[in-house]
C-alpha cells in the first residue's frame, strides 16, 4: 500500500505547528496504525529527518496513551477500539491521511502528536480513589454483597482508559463522560459511598480549573469513545453532584 499523510508537526509547545506532507511505501494491511507511523520514522531517521513524535505504550487497547485524531476522527475510522488496534486494512492504496493530536485547551501539544493530558491526572488525584485502612483488620472486599447490576455498571465504568477521546471530540472540549465515569465506578458500591460526596464535588470542581467545557448533550463521546463508555455515567455523575451540593449547604 502507498499512502500519502498529512501530518501535525510542531517543534514545542511554543512553535507554531502545521501540517506537513509524507509519503510511505510498502505497508502491509495486516500493520497497525502505529506499525505504519514506526515505517515512516524510520524513513525519516534513515533521511536525517526528526522522526515524528508520538505516545504510545502498551500497544493492546489498555493505556490509552496511543490517543491521535485520524481523518477527523479520534482513535480514527472504526468504533471501539484505540489507534494501536486500528489496523491498515481500513484504508485503500493510495488513500490521503491526516493525521493530528488530540485538541483542546486542557490538552496543551507538547510535540507533533503528543499532549499533555495531566489535566485528567489531577483529576484523578482530586478524589478518583478509595481510603482503605490498612492497619491489618482490612475486611476481603468480596466478603460485601454487593448487586449484579451495580456491579456490572461499576465494572463497565471502570474499563475507561482516561485516553481522552470523549474531550477531543467534544465540540466543548467536555471531560464529563471521563469523569462519570471515574465517579460512577466508586458511587455504585458501598466501598466508594464514605468518600463519595467529597468525590464528586472535588473532581468536579478539579474538572472546571482544569477548563474543560460543559457538556451539552451532543452524545458524540460516547460514540468516539473506544471503551464504549455509556452516558448514562454523565447523568449519573450529575445525580451525585446535586446530591452532594445539597447535602453539603446543609451542614
Ligand atoms: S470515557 Fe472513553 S473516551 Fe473518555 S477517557 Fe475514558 S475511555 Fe477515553
Ligand atoms: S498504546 Fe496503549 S492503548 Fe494504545
Amino acid at each position: 500500500m502507498k499512502l500519502k499523510l498529512k501530518i501535525w508537526r510542531q517543534k514545542n509547545a511554543e512553535a507554531k505547528g502545521g501540517i506537513v506532507d509524507y509519503d510511505v511505501d510498502n505497508i502491509s494491511e495486516d500493520m497497525s496504525f502505529l506499525e505504519m507511523l514506526d515505517v515512516l520514522n524510520a524513513q525519516l531517521i534513515k533521511n536525517n529527518e526528526e522522526p515524528v513524535a508520538f505516545d504510545h505504550d502498551c500497544r493492546e487497547g489498555i493505556c490509552g496513551s496511543c490517543s491521535l485524531f485520524i481523518n477527523g476522527q479520534a482513535h480514527g475510522p472504526d468504533r471501539l477500539i484505540t489507534t494501536c488496534q486500528l489496523h491498515m486494512r481500513k484504508f485503500n492504496d493510495g488513500d490521503e491521511i491526516y493525521i493530528e493530536p488530540f485538541r483542546a485547551k486542557a490538552f496543551p501539544v507538547i510535540k507533533d502528536l503528543v499532549v499533555d493530558r495531566s489535566s485528567f491526572d489531577r483529576i484523578q488525584q482530586a478524589g478518583g480513589y478509595v481510603s482503605i485502612n490498612t492497619s491489618g483488620n482490612t475486611q476481603d472486599a468480596n466478603a460485601i454483597p454487593i448487586n449484579k447490576d451495580d456491579a456490572d455498571d461499576a465494572f463497565d465504568a471502570a474499563t475507561c482508559i482516561g485516553c481522552g477521546a470523549c474531550v477531543a471530540t467534544c465540540k466543548n472540549s467536555s471531560a464529563m463522560l471521563f469523569v462519570g465515569a471515574k465517579v460512577s465506578q466508586y458511587s455504585l458500591l458501598p466501598q466508594g459511598k464514605v468518600e463519595a460526596e467529597r468525590r464528586v464535588l472535588n473532581m468536579v470542581n478539579q474538572m472546571d480549573l482544569e477548563g474543560f467545557g460543559n457538556c451539552s448533550n451532543t452524545g458524540a463521546c460516547e460514540v468516539e469513545c473506544p471503551k464504549g463508555i455509556s452516558l448514562d455515567n454523565i447523568a449519573r455523575m450529575n445525580r451525585e453532584f446535586i446530591k452532594a451540593n445539597i447535602s453539603s449547604k446543609n451542614k
